[in-house]
């Protein structure tokens, strides 16, 4: 860098480079360079930033997870107090609602004969206001009591979607509170039950709490780790800004990076309104997100001045709630599950019952614990909750419709599958079967392994693998690749297609690669995340199998703990003969990366062609569940042949992979003309790319 001054230069433009590409791919779901060509700019900016620490800037892309570990949260009081939302239970509420504002506006005379309306989802998840002066972030605070909120700026800031800073057309504001919901997403949710399952902790009742757990980190290293998201929805405080609409106030902070969702919806009669809610109550179920239900906000800031606020509750606004997803039933057993890794977890056996649509006749209890806290007794009416499409719970018996018949719950003292005494491991909530043979442990431990993050066989659900391993055909993992045709046939409900069909599955699965293999074993604390860190440094089981306690403690991620764990697996014979069994049946234990065809010179060489056509540079979207391919690794598939995987289609996509049950995607892409192919042309174009620059 030949001086100061073009240090500076670079820094402003590295920062403002990757700012535009975070914003393409967090807040648009849109990127437009590879994550390679993006770790090289993050790279360099570190770099420099390294070598130059007096240049770095609080608001620069490297500084989201910063500052030490808190003792306690701090407090921080709102500029404008954050209100609460009254409830529409109903279209009928709902109607009533958009009845009286329009008597309310006559009577101050604001007379209107239609008010146009914005319809948003209500995101159950955590209210949080970010205030920005000049336009960089200084503090973020969680809603509080409305007026006080507990100040988790350093937590607030790891979040990908949350702006560091922001400009835009015309003047940047003196002072802003930027408010919205931080969520956890349902995937993120799941798989963080997953990891905390495998590695023992106490799992989260729902998204909103792991959200919750997660913001309300005092290490911001560890809420980091977390894929919190935001949506943002409404400002409170604003200095030297002022929008006419609050269409127009989200579409402000949509062009200043902040992540608005895309179905909001502006609409002008009774009847749009009820119709927009009904929309989103259809859509629930597919979005990645919990929403519990819609609010009708009046779009006319002044009509919204107006009508002002009664209490807590402005009365511009209107949450209309979905049907409730709680419902009264009988607890009529506690039975209990013997899992993977031994622990017993107890269950409800429940009358049936709809709750929010869906009937319900079990639910989780968690642990002995938990039981015990909540005072469940077997015989109770008890309140049962389904949230979003997470697995029913029982929050609550109703004590007072108790008879005096009802039985507290008592933890067997012996496995109730193996009868094998059961042990307390101390510290932990859990009860084990500590037999390595419980039949238990070993169906869960293959319909882990068939399960959809590990070796995602379709076809082998937990009912086939319980029918496989009561017939003594499948005893562990490695005896499903050699099932035959006529074990299968034979099966009720199998015909020929059937049959094919689920034994293709199994083959295919033989190439998902080393990473899920890891994690399909069910290796003690070996979560989907950890099985990845530990392939990127050891990418086959050949060299795992070298590896020791300390090689892999240094893989940052990697504690002693999951180290010992993986190398006392590997050592066990049992495990040996195992994955000599996978290895023998086909099984690749290697990088599945390693799959995905490399041009001549071995690595980052010059693009993949195919014939006339290069892969290089060409924009794919991938759609539904392709037959054979992973999401993952049809992208590593793509981005190793130099192309690259966006989340929508726009016109500038070039092909839409699609597989089955495709979404809205393949709609869009014929609407717009995009070419669509299937898998077995995504791999020919691979192919035919990875020869032609072999032979080239
Ligand atoms: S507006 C003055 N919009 O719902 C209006 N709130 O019950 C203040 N929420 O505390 C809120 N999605 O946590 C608004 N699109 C949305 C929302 C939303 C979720 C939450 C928010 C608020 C609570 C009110």
């Amino acid at each position: 860098m030949s001086s100061e001054s073009d240090l500076t230069t670079r820094l402003e433009w590295l920062r403002a480079e990757i700012r535009r590409h975070d914003r393409l791919y967090y807040v648009l779901d849109n990127p437009e360079i590879t994550d390679a060509e993006y770790d090289r700019l993050y790279r360099e900016l570190q770099d420099l930033e390294a070598a130059n620490p007096e240049l770095i800037t609080r608001d620069s892309p490297t500084q989201r997870v910063s500052g030490e570990p808190l003792a306690a949260f701090g407090q921080v009081e709102h500029r404008e107090a954050m209100l609460s939302l009254a409830n529409a239970r109903n279209e009928e509420e709902l109607l009533a609602w958009y009845a009286r504002t329009l008597r309310l506006l006559e009577q101050a005379g604001a007379r209107e004969d239609a008010l146009t309306c914005v319809v948003e989802p209500k995101i159950d998840g955590l209210a949080v206001s970010l205030l920005y002066e000049n336009g960089v972030l200084v503090s973020g605070a969680t809603r509080g009591n409305g007026v006080v909120g507990e100040d988790v700026t350093q937590n607030l800031r790891t979040i990908n979607s949350v702006p560091l800073s922001f400009s835009g057309d015309g003047a940047v504001p003196s002072l802003i509170e930027v408010r919205g919901e931080v969520y956890l997403p349902l995937s993120a949710f799941e798989r963080l039950n997953e990891q905390r399952v495998a590695s023992g902790e106490a799992t989260f009742a729902n998204p909103r709490n792991a959200a919750a757990g997660s913001l309300r980190q005092l290490d911001p290293r560890v809420t980091a780790l977390r894929p919190l998201a935001a949506w943002f929805y409404a400002v409170g405080a604003a200095e030297g800004v002022g929008w006419r609409t609050h269409w127009e106030l989200l579409e402000w902070l949509a062009a200043r990076g902040f992540r608005i969702n895309p179905h909001v919806k502006r609409v002008g009669t009774g009847d749009e309104i009820t119709r927009a809610c009904r929309e989103w109550e259809e859509r629930r179920s597919a979005l990645d997100y919990d929403i519990d239900g819609a609010v009708v906000k009046v779009d006319d800031r002044q009509l919204q001045d107006i009508l002002g606020a009664v209490a807590h509750d402005p009365r511009w606004a209107i949450a209309y709630k979905f049907a409730p997803s709680t419902a009264q039933t009988v607890l009529r057993e506690i039975g209990i599950n013997v899992g993977r890794t031994g622990v017993l977890t107890p269950y409800a056996v429940l009358d049936p019952v709809s709750v929010g649509g869906v009937t319900v006749s079990q639910a989780t209890l968690h642990n002995e614990d938990d039981i015990r806290r909540k005072d469940l007794r077997v015989g109770d009416t008890v309140i049962v909750q389904r949230a979003g499409d997470v697995i029913p719970q029982v929050v609550a018996p109703m004590t007072t419709l108790r008879k005096g018949g009802e039985r507290p719950f008592v933890m067997p003292d012996r496995c109730p599958v193996c009868g094998t005494v059961v042990v307390r491991v101390p510290g932990e909530v859990a009860v084990r079967c500590p037999n390595d043979d419980c039949p238990a442990r070993l169906v869960e431990r293959i319909k882990h392994f068939v399960g959809r993050s590990a070796m995602d066989i379709e076809g082998v659900g937990e009912k086939l693998v319980e029918r496989l391993f009561g017939l003594g055909l499948v005893r562990d993992a490695a005896d499903l690749y050699r099932l035959r045709y006529e074990d299968l046939i034979t099966l009720e409900g199998f015909q020929d297609r059937s049959t094919r069909k689920v034994l293709e599955a199994i083959e295919q699965s033989k190439r998902r690669g080393f990473a899920r293999v890891l994690f399909a074993l069910g290796i003690p604390h070996v979560g989907g995340q950890t099985a990845e860190l530990i392939v990127t440094r050891f990418p086959s089981m050949d060299a795992l199998r070298q590896a020791g306690v300390d090689e892999l403690a240094a893989i940052e991620g990697i504690g002693p703990v999951i180290a010992e764990a993986v190398v006392a697996y590997v050592a066990d014979p049992r495990h040996q003969d195992l994955l000599g069994r996978l290895a023998d049946a086909g099984v690749l234990m290697q990088s599945a990366d390693d799959l995905a065809p490399t041009t001549a010179d071995g690595g980052m060489g010059g693009p993949v062609r195919v014939g006339a056509e290069t892969l290089a540079g060409k924009v794919f979207v991938l759609t539904g569940t392709l037959p054979t391919l992973t999401r993952e690794a049809a992208t590593s598939l793509i981005r190793a042949a130099g192309g690259r995987v966006a989340g929508s289609v726009s016109r500038r996509t070039d092909y839409v992979v699609a597989g089955e049950s495709p979404g809205s995607k393949l709609r869009k892409a014929t609407e717009l003309g995009v070419a669509v192919i299937d898998e077995d042309r995504l791999l020919a174009l691979a192919a035919a790319g990875a020869r032609a620059s072999a032979g080239a």
